[in-house]
């Protein structure tokens, strides 16, 4: 049965526009078939905890011989890392908050990748190779080439590095962008780019969810 990953992260429970395209990608997922499955994670609703012990970044064998880890915090890694290794697609949430990660997100990816276990560090070990994960990322404000905050965006590259060069998952990446051009006045003039930049990814993401993992 096809399964879908799909994370979510933003702190806004009300009108996200991340969450607004995580749950079309899902819907859209879903109508491709009754075997089409979907498991949620929501890190903002439920947090998954700072990484406990730097240990848990290394597969049990590179550990520094003679420190425990604690066996709780290293159950919930391996919740998450199983959840990624059964999904067909991952589709996750990624809004810019302060030019980089929420905090949430970025500790899930401190529990999947570990060296030795999902990335390769002394063997070939990869599991995750070739799975698609989609990273919708929204911002307020606009990072593209010629923008005047181009250069800025910390949010997609990291994504980009830990789950693409290091995992080796298939990335594909779909933003909308100037979020706040409807509630700071003085974006106001950026408001027809927001509506065609959130159109546009509308359509991506109903185009992605139809065509991955087939
Ligand atoms: C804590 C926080 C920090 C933010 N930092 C930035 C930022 O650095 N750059 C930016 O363009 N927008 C920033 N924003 C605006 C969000 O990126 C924007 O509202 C986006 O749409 C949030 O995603 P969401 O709609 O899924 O919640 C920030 C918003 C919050 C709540």
């Amino acid at each position: 049965m096809p399964q879908l990953l799909q994370l979510d992260s933003s702190a806004n429970r009300q009108t996200s526009v991340t969450r607004e395209l995580t749950r079309l990608f899902a819907d859209t997922w879903r109508r491709r078939g009754p075997g089409y499955t979907v498991v949620e994670r929501d890190l903002h609703r439920d947090p998954v905890p700072h990484l406990a012990d730097a240990e848990l970044h290394y597969a049990p064998r590179l550990r520094v011989s003679g420190v425990a880890v604690d066996p709780a915090a290293e159950a919930v890694q391996t919740e998450l890392v199983a959840e990624v290794a059964v999904a067909d697609v991952v589709v996750i949430g990624a809004p810019m908050y302060n030019w980089s990660l929420p905090s949430t997100l970025k500790a899930w990816i401190d529990h999947v990748h570990v060296l030795g276990t999902t990335v390769p560090f002394d063997a070939p070990d990869q599991p995750f190779a070739g799975t698609p994960v989609v990273v919708i990322s929204s911002r307020g404000l606009a990072y593209g080439p010629g923008d005047p905050d181009e250069g800025l965006d910390h949010t997609v590259p990291p994504l980009q590095q830990v789950l693409g060069t290091s995992l080796g998952m298939d990335v594909t990446v779909v933003t909308a962008e100037y979020t706040l051009a409807s509630r700071i006045p003085a974006l106001a003039p950026m408001n027809e780019r927001s509506t065609a930049s959130l159109d546009a990814a509308r359509e991506r993401v109903q185009r992605l969810a139809h065509d991955l993992g087939a």
